[in-house]
């Protein structure tokens, strides 16, 4: 099974590219730009990612995120995760970052969107990786903040394939962003969000109904409301559910607890991704290779949500069209 799982084209929907900093490469652009860690080494770093929470999580994220400051530490982050993606056998990433978190921190838009578009080129060029580039308004800040950036974001809207909503979901309703994703809406931008990690079953129909999303990430509480349950499976709306990051945040206690197995025995469009690997106890291959055994799931279960993944990602037909083909030939 983990040579399949090794070989599957693996399409990886929901990935944080500031998650995926490994502290060996915080360490090193640290040192490069002076600045101080709040760990002495690597392993001290890695011990303190444990978590009760979302909120728990994000404070960690965001200083782990205060090494990247210039072009070329944007550009190191996304190929270092690249490069050990394509190893494990992914070939396609929609890619989120967060530009406010780099904003309030005085870093410009334009060091954060030349770094992570070269990486993005040399990666197709290079790698045989597709790259797509979700822009996401932090939920915890203030709605006018996330439409300031789009509208900063005006020499990007061309190479953007979507905008995405994250940090903070408690208590930070989607009704909140209605006016940031009409104009998104407006500028022909394609939206997603993440709804019913922590979040109630409730925000998921907040955010197809107000938000207008494409697809829901993670969305797995959409169990508590069988009313959305229903209209997530009868649109086939695509779930891009994240199992070792739900673990890690103590959306459920053990992987074995999962609710991945019910949400695919209801008929959703289920997709396994990775979220903030760094953080999480590993990639796309882990996280794969972790569902087969908790679950028991034959290559079957692991083709049919893969094609789910190059159904729905941000790709050209002739490029999903290629990638069912090798599905296809495994
Ligand atoms: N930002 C990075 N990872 C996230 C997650 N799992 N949920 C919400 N916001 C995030
Ligand atoms: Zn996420």
């Amino acid at each position: 099974m983990h040579d399949f799982l090794r070989a599957l084209p693996k399409v990886e929907l929901h990935l944080h590219i500031e998650g995926s900093l490994e502290p060996e490469l915080m360490f090193v652009l640290a040192q490069r730009n002076g600045i101080e860690l709040p760990y002495a080494t690597v392993q001290e770093a890695k011990d303190a990612y444990h978590f009760s929470d979302l909120k728990g999580f994000l404070n960690l994220y965001f200083q782990g995120m205060n090494v990247l400051r210039h072009e070329e530490d944007f550009y190191d982050l996304a190929m270092d995760y690249f490069k050990r993606a394509r190893g494990e056998g992914v070939v396609h990433i929609d890619m989120h970052f967060d530009p406010q978190a780099h904003l309030q921190r005085g870093v410009p838009l334009e060091v954060v969107m030349t770094g992570l578009l070269k990486a993005k080129q040399e990666a197709e060029d290079t790698l045989d990786l597709s790259i797509g580039m979700i822009m996401a308004f932090l939920r915890d800040r203030p709605a006018e903040e996330a439409l300031h950036v789009l509208e900063q974001a005006a020499p990007y809207w061309k190479l953007l394939d979507a905008v995405g909503l994250d940090s903070a979901e408690q208590n930070n309703p989607p009704a909140k962003f209605v006016d940031v994703f009409q104009r998104a809406k407006q500028l022909g931008l394609v939206r997603v969000a993440h709804a019913g990690e922590e979040g109630p079953a409730d925000y998921i129909k907040e955010a197809l109904d107000l938000l207008g999303v494409q697809r829901i990430d993670h969305g797995v509480r959409c169990l508590e409301n069988a009313e959305v349950v229903e209209r997530l499976r009868s649109e086939q709306i695509v779930l891009t559910v994240c199992p070792l990051s739900n673990v890690s945040l103590k959306v459920v206690e053990e992987l074995r607890d999962h609710p991945l197995p019910k949400l695919l025995e209801k008929g959703l469009k289920v997709t396994i991704s990775s979220d903030d690997p760094a953080y999480f106890g590993g990639g796309m291959l882990t996280n794969h290779t972790a569902c087969a055994e908790a679950f028991g799931w034959d290559e079957a279960v692991f083709r049919q949500i893969t094609r789910n993944a190059i159904d729905e990602a941000f790709i050209t037909e002739t490029r999903r069209g290629e990638l069912l083909n090798r599905l296809a030939a495994l």
